[in-house]
């Protein structure tokens, strides 16, 4: 168990934010990481060419120390759905064929299958029930070009069994993409287990990251794909500044193609390695084991309050939702809020996601304030 880690934050003492999955807090020195790094934009004089490509070059190994494969199988992104864009331009999908995507998936892994769908006259298909896993088992058909996935549902939590699912993708033929946004950074993920074709994360949740960062994981049979932008970084011998009119037709290695134009953001880039570092030092093994036991405690004290917790093998561990009555108020979001109780509702269900600078404090003014609304 990980001990708590308030200290490492900017917290105040009377501000209970157990709201992880909306946005992850950045550490102090996460935010000295991009302070310093903005700076340098002052004095550019002061930025040399190999600038531009070592920190991408960085957030490369950590993740792929994060999630066990070679720098050369990361980009680096803005966005989930941009990354997401690149997944649905580069997979064959045929008039007839499926894209499977779970019910209430997030918009951004959603509105583009469904693009792609009425581009090519494929069919989308939901997923959907109590147990996600299964939902996707029995969709999945020899027909599938697509399953576009997440390992635990942003509304509830609910887990999918990403090795399972992967199994019956290979089974017929179908690509995996998988939106990490909800788990990477605080729930395991092993990328050779399930080998997707891509799998994409915002870093600005669980990965304790700047906003407007992201990674991209693309497996090497999908290396040979089209980036969305033909920028002068992503080609071979960029390094070179002085030669880049003699125009190069080749790519550089790897996933390094897919990067998004201007990759080398001086200020997100070297904040987004210190949160990554500061994640692989804790290991993601350690998280989940102490957000896991922090959430069960929560969940059996709020069943007493008659407020029932989407079961315990069927979600995430790191993820808490409650599902709320009819009577619950409708603004009761806005109500905690001003009892200075930060979390989310999604749907029917109340969405709590504490971490390592959750205190016993945090916990009691939760509660208190649940009482005084519900
Ligand atoms: C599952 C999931 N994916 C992605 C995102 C963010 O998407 P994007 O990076 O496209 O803004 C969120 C934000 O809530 C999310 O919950």
């Amino acid at each position: 168990m990980l001990p708590n880690l308030r200290h490492l934050f900017d917290i105040p003492e009377d501000v209970a934010y157990l709201n992880c999955a909306y946005m992850g807090p950045l550490m102090h020195k996460v935010v000295e990481a991009a302070e310093k790094g903005a700076r340098v934009k002052a004095q550019p004089w002061t930025i040399k060419p190999s600038d531009f490509f070592e920190t991408p070059e960085k957030v490369r190994e950590l993740t792929g120390k994060l999630i066990g494969c070679s720098a050369d199988h990361i980009a680096v992104i803005p966005s989930a759905s941009y990354g997401l864009a690149i997944a649905a331009r580069n997979l064959t999908i045929n008039k007839g064929q499926s894209i499977i995507v779970a019910g209430e998936q997030f918009p951004s892994n959603r509105h583009i299958w469904a693009k792609r769908a009425e581009e090519t006259g494929a069919d989308l298909v939901t997923a959907d029930g109590q147990d996600l896993t299964e939902a996707f088992l029995g969709a999945i058909t020899a027909d599938t070009a697509v399953v576009a996935a997440s390992a635990c549902r942003w509304t509830d939590g609910r887990v999918i069994d990403l090795e399972k699912v992967s199994k019956a993708c290979k089974d017929v033929g179908a690509a995996l993409v998988l939106d990490l946004t909800q788990s990477l950074g605080a729930m395991p993920f092993d990328v050779k287990a399930v080998d997707p074709d891509f799998m994409v994360c915002a870093a600005y949740k669980w990965l304790l990251g700047p906003y407007s960062s992201g990674i991209l994981y693309v497996a090497e049979r999908q290396w040979e794909g089209s980036p969305i932008e033909e920028g002068w970084m992503n080609r071979a011998g960029a390094e070179n500044f002085a030669r880049l009119v003699d125009y190069s037709n080749r790519y550089r290695h790897g996933a390094r193609r897919f990067d998004m134009g201007e990759v080398a953001n001086f200020a997100a880039l070297p904040a987004l390695c210190v949160a990554l570092s500061q994640i692989i030092e804790w290991s993601v093994d350690n998280l989940y084991l102490s957000l896991s036991r922090r959430n069960l405690e929560l969940a059996a004290r709020a069943s007493t309050m008659g407020l029932l917790p989407v079961g315990e093998t069927e979600r995430a561990g790191h993820f808490l939702t409650l599902g709320l009555n009819e009577s619950a108020p409708a603004d009761l979001v806005q109500k905690l809020a001003e009892e200075n109780v930060y979390v989310s509702q999604r749907g029917a269900s109340l969405r709590i996601t504490p971490h390592v600078w959750t205190t016993e404090q945090d916990i009691e003014r939760l509660f208190s304030a649940l009482k005084k609304y519900l």
